[in-house]
């Protein structure tokens, strides 16, 4: 139970689209499946819904949610007006994992943009969701379903772990697909700017749209809400290294590794591998389940491998960065 609600729910964890269905359509807050993270989702246009999903992940309400919509006709219902380029990257990513950023119709609430004049939108591609979406007639506003600044779900076990008894319904669709947050993309004049990488990498975006400009947010008091430098953070202290350097190192205490690839024996140290198939897209489906085996496994330490900086690794390295003990 949350001490600060006076709700409380026996929470019901299935694959009953109607169940959540009904939920949503009286003001409660359920889990939703997407192919990048589960979300903590609820009516867009019913303000005491949103702010119970900022108060229920602890949320500050200077950082903006994304509306997800059922179709491409769908967005029109919250945004103004389309960018020839924002309907270029629709039409090669969606429905998955991009987001865009895009000048907000009135009708959604303040409180979803953190008063901002732009909306993210996106389309997701999870069957579940998109007959979810299709069954109501207002888009779903939702965040990743984690509490603010902790490593995001991957499974509805995940999700229960966190909001057991506080929601009514986890819609379970099983692991997500991609594993790591959509690609969000914001316009200026024309250009395609990207605010934060996802499941979609630059490369790709750039096939469709050429020279979109990389700006990913590195402030720990941002001036645009969007991109906190210090996030997707486990409790126990991680730092980056290349292969090379962690095994030439001493480690004191016990440690745990996450590996790219590479599986191998060390004194006092545990190696996680991402994928042993050497795939990026195997890595980012199982990073944030791994950054939450190695956090409650009670290490002193977790060291993750640095990858290359390309396609969805560049995004793997991303939450990396902010995950780690960088600087504060
Ligand atoms: O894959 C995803 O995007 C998942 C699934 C559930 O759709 N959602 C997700 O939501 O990652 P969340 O709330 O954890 O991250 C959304 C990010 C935040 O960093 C927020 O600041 C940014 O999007 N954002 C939302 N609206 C924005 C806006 N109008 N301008 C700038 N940034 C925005
Ligand atoms: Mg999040």
């Amino acid at each position: 139970m949350n001490p600060k609600s006076n709700k409380t729910f026996i929470t019901a964890c299935g694959a009953d689209v109607s169940a959540a269905a009904d939920f949503l359509s009286q003001g409660e807050v359920v889990a939703i499946p997407t192919e990048t993270v589960y979300g903590l989702a609820c009516n867009a246009f019913d303000e005491q819904a949103v702010g119970e999903v900022f108060r229920l992940k602890n949320r500050p309400f200077f950082d903006p949610l994304i509306v997800h919509v059922a179709s491409m006709e769908r967005v029109m219902d919250v945004v103004e007006e389309l960018p020839d380029v924002a309907r270029k990257l629709m039409d090669a990513f969606w429905p998955g994992p991009l987001t865009l950023l895009l000048p907000k119709k009135s009708t959604v609430p303040d409180m979803v943009t953190s008063g901002l004049g732009t909306v993210a939108v996106r389309m997701p591609s999870h069957p579940l969701t998109q007959e979810l979406l299709n069954a109501l007639d207002f888009p779903l506003a939702a965040p990743s379903a984690n509490p603010f600044g902790y490593v995001s779900p991957t499974t509805s076990g995940h999700v229960l772990g966190h909001f057991d008894g506080q929601i009514p319904y986890v819609l379970d669709g099983g692991a997500c697909r991609v594993g790591i947050e959509s690609t969000i993309v914001g316009f200026t004049d024309g250009d395609a700017i990207v605010y934060r990488l996802g499941g979609i990498s630059l490369e790709s975006l750039n096939e469709v749209v050429s020279g979109c400009e990389l700006e990913l947010m590195q402030s720990s008091i941002p001036s645009a809400p969007g991109m906190l430098k210090s996030h997707y953070a486990p409790r126990t202290p991680l730092t980056i290294q290349s292969l090379e350097e962690f095994k030439s190192g001493h480690h004191m205490g016990s440690t745990a590794f996450i590996s790219f690839k590479d599986a191998f024996e060390m004194d006092g140290v545990d190696v996680f591998v991402l994928s042993p198939l050497s795939d990026p897209s195997e890595a980012a489906r199982n990073l944030f389940k791994v950054m939450r085996q190695v956090d409650s496994g009670n290490y002193d330490r977790i060291v993750a491998e640095k990858l290359p900086e390309i396609g969805l690794c560049r995004a793997i390295n991303d939450r990396l960065f902010r995950a780690s003990t960088h600087l504060e």
